[in-house]
C-alpha cells in the first residue's frame, strides 16, 4: 500500500499524490495544486510548524523523551544542567564537558547591578513576579548588544549560557522584591538549584545550605519541565526567533506566553481548586459538579497525553520524598482522593482524562514554601533550556519567518462616510 495521500480538486479534476513522511504531509505539492487555498486550523491542532529532533512525545502511550532518552531515566539519574546541555547540544556531555558547562553557567549567575537596582527596583511594590521576569529578560538584550549577532556561534553560546545562568537570579530577585526582602547575591560555591534556593530563602545567616533532598527534588522538577516540544511558549519563542530577534527578546516572548493561565498557570489553579474543595468529604460532590459542567478538574487532561502524563507519575513519587522533609501538604490527601475517584469514573476514563504534570507539582512547590505567584516563574526558569534548544534548531534550519495565513470573513469593500455624515 503506498504511503501517501491523493488529493483531487473537484473543480478541475486534477489530482496530486503527496507522500506521508514522518507521519506528516508537506504542503509543497498541495500548494502547486491549490494555490490560494489555505488550511483552516485554529490553534494549529493539526499543523506541524517545523521538523524537530529535540523532544519526542507519544501521548497515547504516555511516552516523553528528550533527544531519545526516556524522561524517567533522566529524572532518576541526571541533573537539570546536564539535561539542559543535552537539549541544547543534542548529546549528553562527557564529564569534562559537563564540568566546563557547570563552571561557565556558574560564572554567569550574576546580573548587572543596573538590572537589579534601577530596573527591578522600579516596579510597583505589588508587581507580579512573572510580569517582572518577562520585562527583566527582555531588558537583558539592552545589556548585551552582542546578542544581536545570532549567526555567530560563539556569541550565540554566550547568550545561552547567560540566560540559563541568570534565570534563577532574576526569578529569585523578582520574588524577593515582591515580598520586600533584600536581594541575595548568587553563591557560586553552590549547585544550580541549591544556589537558587539560597537566593530565594536566605535571611540573616552567612550561608544558606539548602536541604540536599529538597535541592534534588527541585532539580527533578526542573528536568521534567525543561522541554515539551511545540507548546504555546515554545511556539512563541520560535515565532519571535524566526524574525531573527535576539534570544533575550524571544525568550521574553516565551515567558509572556507562559504567564497565561491556560499554559503556565495550571498548577496554581490546582492549588486553588484543592483549597476550595477544602476536605476529603467534598471530593465526590466536586467531581459531580465537574461532570455536570460546572468547571474543570484542574490538573487533569492534556492536549497531547491521552493516558497518564509520565511526568505526573514521577512528580507523585518526588512528592513523597519532599513530604518526608517538609511534612505532608494537607492538600495531598484531597488530591489523591480526587485522582482515585476520577480514575474510577467513566466520565474521565471515556475522555482519556488523567493527571497531568501540574496536578502534583503545585503541591510540592507549596510544601517547599514557594508562594503561588512564583509557580509560573519556576516553570519559565526550567523551560528556558528547552526554548533555547528550539531557538538554535530554528536558526540552524534556516527556517522561514513564521507568517501564517487567515481566512478573511470580514466586510467586502465599503464606501468611507465622513464622520459628520455618520
Ligand atoms: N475536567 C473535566 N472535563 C474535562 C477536562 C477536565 N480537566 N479536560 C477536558 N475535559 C472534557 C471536556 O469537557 C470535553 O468533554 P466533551 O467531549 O463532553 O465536551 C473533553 O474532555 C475534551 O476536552 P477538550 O477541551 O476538547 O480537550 P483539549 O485537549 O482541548 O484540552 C486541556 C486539554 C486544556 C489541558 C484540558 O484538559 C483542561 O482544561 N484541563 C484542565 C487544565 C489543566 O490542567 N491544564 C494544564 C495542562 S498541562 C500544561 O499546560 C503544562
Amino acid at each position: 500500500m503506498p504511503n501517501s495521500v491523493t488529493i483531487t480538486d473537484n473543480r478541475t479534476g486534477q489530482s496530486v499524490e503527496i507522500p506521508i513522511i514522518n507521519d506528516g504531509v508537506a504542503v509543497d505539492e498541495w500548494k502547486k495544486l491549490l494555490p490560494g487555498i489555505w488550511f483552516y486550523d485554529p490553534g494549529l491542532m493539526t499543523t506541524a510548524i517545523c521538523e524537530s529532533s529535540i523532544t519526542y512525545i507519544d501521548g497515547d502511550k504516555g511516552i516523553l523523551r528528550y533527544r531519545g532518552y526516556p524522561i524517567e531515566k533522566l529524572a532518576e539519574q541526571s541533573t537539570y544542567l546536564e539535561v539542559a546541555y543535552l537539549l541544547l547540544k543534542g548529546e549528553l556531555p562527557t564529564s569534562q564537558e559537563y564540568d566546563v558547562w557547570v563552571k561557565d553557567v556558574t560564572r554567569h549567575t550574576f546580573i548587572h547591578e543596573n538590572v537589579r537596582k534601577r530596573f527591578l527596583d522600579g516596579f510597583h511594590y505589588d508587581a507580579h513576579p512573572m510580569g517582572m521576569l518577562v520585562s527583566a529578560v527582555a531588558a537583558l538584550s539592552t545589556f548585551y548588544s552582542d546578542a544581536k549577532d545570532i549567526f555567530n556561534s560563539e556569541s550565540r553560546w554566550k547568550q545561552i549560557t547567560r540566560l540559563i545562568a541568570k534565570m534563577p537570579t532574576l526569578a529569585a530577585a523578582a520574588h524577593r522584591f515582591s515580598v520586600g526582602m533584600p536581594y541575595v547575591y548568587p553563591d557560586n560555591s553552590l549547585s544550580f538549584t541549591a544556589n537558587f534556593l539560597s537566593m530565594m530563602w536566605k535571611t540573616a545567616e552567612p550561608r544558606f545550605d539548602a536541604n540536599p533532598a529538597l535541592a534534588r527534588a527541585l532539580d527533578i522538577l526542573f528536568i521534567l519541565h525543561a522541554d515539551h516540544e511545540q507548546n504555546c511558549s515554545t511556539t512563541a519563542m520560535r515565532t519571535v526567533g524566526s524574525a531573527h530577534a535576539d534570544p533575550y527578546s524571544a525568550c521574553s516572548a516565551a515567558c509572556a506566553a507562559l504567564y497565561g493561565p491556560r499554559h503556565g498557570g495550571a498548577n496554581e489553579a490546582v492549588i486553588r481548586m484543592l483549597q476550595d474543595i477544602h476536605t476529603m468529604d467534598n471530593v465526590e460532590d466536586f467531581i459531580k459538579s465537574v461532570k455536570d459542567g460546572h468547571g474543570r478538574l484542574q490538573g487533569f487532561g492534556h492536549r497531547i497525553y491521552k493516558s497518564y502524563d509520565p511526568r505526573a507519575r514521577i512528580i507523585k513519587q518526588t512528592a513523597e520524598e519532599v513530604f518526608e522533609i517538609t511534612g505532608k501538604n494537607p492538600l495531598l490527601d484531597i488530591a489523591l482522593k480526587l485522582e482515585e475517584v476520577a480514575l474510577s469514573d467513566p466520565y474521565f476514563l471515556d475522555r482519556h482524562l488523567y493527571p497531568n504534570v501540574d496536578f502534583y507539582s503545585g503541591i510540592i512547590y507549596q510544601a517547599m514554601g514557594f508562594p503561588l505567584e512564583i509557580f509560573p516563574v519556576l516553570f519559565a526558569l526550567a523551560r528556558t533550556s528547552g526554548w533555547l534548544a528550539h531557538w538554535i534548531e530554528l536558526l540552524d534550519q534556516d527556517s522561514k519567518i513564521i507568517r501564517p495565513r487567515q481566512l478573511y470573513t470580514g466586510k467586502d469593500i465599503r464606501e468611507y462616510i465622513p464622520i459628520d455624515q455618520r
